[in-house]
């Protein structure tokens, strides 16, 4: 394991952070993560960083500016957060430029005015995503991620909400002050980007680039309490249960290969002491029940302390 000086959160990393808001974001569960890193990443032998689930990339910008890596492979499913990040890695300026309009558009609106704005800019996001090729970086991608950073930071809770027809459904979050343009943010995770493949898709293509000298985070969507609590809001499909015992097997494939494997999950026996469904999938590794804060629930008064778990393919 390597530790380094404890740090309060993001906003005290000298450099790259997450630059959205994310359900499941990582950045209040890094001092854990940190002292669970593999010794590989500062002596050398780790070169290649892989996160196959990556939302607002915490872990990602954290051990991207630490260690010297040779290159980062990145995944999600989520085509809109692919898109942003292409175009942060690409036309940072432009995207800041574009940004800084909206914000001060929306700064010098009156209060009611200010919803108003939202749900225009959310109307023109949903209208123009049937005209988006999300394969091919275009002259409209600037745009689009101008948008999605506004209705992120503007949005109740930094919700990503999509309907069955695919349209952004998140309500207005009445925010007094929202970081809407943060232009350092921007530029240090453009930086960050540089040695980075950013791929839409599903995680398990990330087997295509771990051998014996990568290190791959998995963060998966949570398992649902139940049927009714489920966040499914990433994209359409969710994750079921099938999809956590196959993610379970490509970390068994990805073990025999000697790549260093972390993996992060809510603990369900946070609420039913009975449930050993991630004990029997990861029996095999190490598994550490450690502390963490939840930030979005559908249930306020399941807010708190809840118990995270960590698994490890390495001491
Ligand atoms: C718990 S979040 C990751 C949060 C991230 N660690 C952070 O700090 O923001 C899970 C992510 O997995 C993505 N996702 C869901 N299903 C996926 C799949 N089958 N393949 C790849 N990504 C997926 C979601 O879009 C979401 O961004």
């Amino acid at each position: 394991m390597t530790t380094s000086p404890r740090f309060k959160g993001s906003d005290s990393l000298p450099g790259a952070r997450p630059f959205l808001k994310w359900a499941g974001g990582k950045t209040q569960l890094l001092p854990a993560i940190e002292a669970r890193l593999p010794r590989g990443l500062a002596d050398g032998t780790v070169t290649r960083y892989v996160e196959p689930f990556v939302g607002s990339g915490a872990v990602f910008f954290f051990v991207n500016q630490r260690f010297p890596l040779e290159e980062c492979h990145l995944y999600d499913i989520n085509e809109e957060l692919v898109l942003v990040y292409r175009v942060v890695q690409r036309d940072v300026a432009g995207l800041i430029e574009r940004a800084a309009a909206l914000a001060d558009e929306y700064a010098a609106a009156p209060e009611t005015e200010r919803e108003a704005l939202f749900y225009r800019v959310r109307e023109r996001f949903n209208r123009e995503r049937a005209a988006i090729d999300f394969a091919a970086y275009g002259d409209d991608w600037v745009e689009r991620a101008t948008q999605f950073l506004f209705l992120n930071k503007t949005c109740y809770n930094g919700l990503f909400r999509v309907n069955a027809r695919g349209a952004f459904n998140a309500p207005f979050g009445k925010y007094r002050n929202p970081a809407i343009s943060n232009g350092p943010v921007l530029e240090a995770a453009s930086r960050a980007l540089s040695n980075a493949a950013i791929v839409q898709g599903d995680s398990a293509a990330c087997a295509e680039v771990v051998d014996d000298r990568t290190f791959v985070y998995f963060d998966p969507p949570y398992r649902p309490l139940n049927p009714t609590s489920s966040f499914t809001s990433y994209a359409k499909g969710g994750f079921s249960d099938d999809d956590q015992v196959r993610l379970a097997r490509l970390f068994a494939e990805l073990d025999e290969r000697g790549a260093k494997l972390m993996l992060s999950n809510s603990d369900p026996c946070n609420h039913d002491p009975g449930d050993r469904f991630f004990d029997d999938l990861y029996g095999a590794w190490t598994i550490e029940r450690v502390p963490a804060r939840r930030s979005i629930n559908c249930r306020g008064d399941r807010r708190g302390t809840v118990a995270e778990l960590i698994v490890r393919n390495y001491d």
